[in-house]
């Protein structure tokens, strides 16, 4: 019922040639039809990597954009609007290393959701807890707080339009993924959480699960009821490695 999604999210990484060699990789990969496959360049990148993949089923995002959906003053941004000229058809917003690296709050993770949408584009809404949080035991409730606030915001029926991808901090770059169950457990609280506000619309809203995502973690992972697919980091920058991530969550 939901259709798996698998992303690339390719961090503050590549040149213009390993970029090219990266489109090349992807152009040769055989991803598996029932599977919505995304990556997300830098900013300097997403051009050459649209017109790259132009002939293919990747679509192409970006890993954030402005508060503004409108052009405007404001140096060194990118507004959704003009990311939607760019052809980019989805926008990461709250990652957490912007969230905890950035100061990026809440209230600006909100906007940010809202200029995307504004714009046409889809927001991957990224929450998840650290370490620290998790031994405390704040986990579910971290989690549900960010989701909250767009909910708050914005209205649960906004998540009609949008992506929610679970990415613990802890699991991020460092080698140690959630274990299937550990992710389960969250993805059902946070559509616990939508369901609160419209059940049949919870059932319907995909959720990732990001955190040293590769190959051979993957297919448990997108085996467990509530994981709708991953958001890959480091092993995204692998094309074959995540060729066959997205083939994990095709099967
Ligand atoms: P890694 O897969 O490198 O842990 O990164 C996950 C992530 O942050 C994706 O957005």
């Amino acid at each position: 019922m939901r259709r798996p999604m698998v992303a690339g999210n390719w961090k503050m990484h590549g040149t213009r040639a390993s970029v090219a060699e990266l489109i090349d990789g992807l152009c040769k990969q055989v991803f598996p039809a029932g599977v919505d496959v995304a990556v997300f360049p830098s900013m300097l990148h997403v051009s050459q990597v649209v017109e790259g993949l132009a002939e293919g089923v990747v679509v192409v995002g970006a890993q954030d954009c402005a508060t503004e959906s409108q052009q405007g003053a404001l140096t060194g941004e990118v507004a959704s609007s003009q990311l939607h000229d760019a052809r980019c058809e989805l926008v990461l917003v709250g990652h957490s290393e912007r969230r905890i690296l950035l100061g990026e709050s809440d209230e600006v993770v909100v906007r940010k959701f809202a200029a995307a949408q504004s714009s046409g584009l889809v927001p991957v809404l990224c929450v998840g807890e650290t370490l620290a949080q998790r031994q405390a035991g704040e986990t579910l409730a971290v989690v549900a707080s960010q989701v909250s606030a767009v909910i708050g915001a914005l209205g649960v029926e906004v998540f009609d339009r949008a992506v929610i991808a679970y990415e613990p901090v802890w699991a991020i770059g460092t080698g140690l993924t959630a274990s299937p169950e550990q992710a389960q457990e969250v993805h059902a609280a946070i559509r616990e959480r939508l369901a609160k506000c419209d059940a049949v619309l919870a059932r319907k809203v995909r959720i990732l699960y990001g955190g040293s995502v590769k190959a051979v973690t993957a297919t448990e992972l997108f085996g467990m009821p509530d994981i709708d697919g991953g958001l890959v980091g480091g092993a995204s920058l692998n094309a074959d490695e995540f060729g066959a991530i997205c083939r994990a969550a095709g099967s």
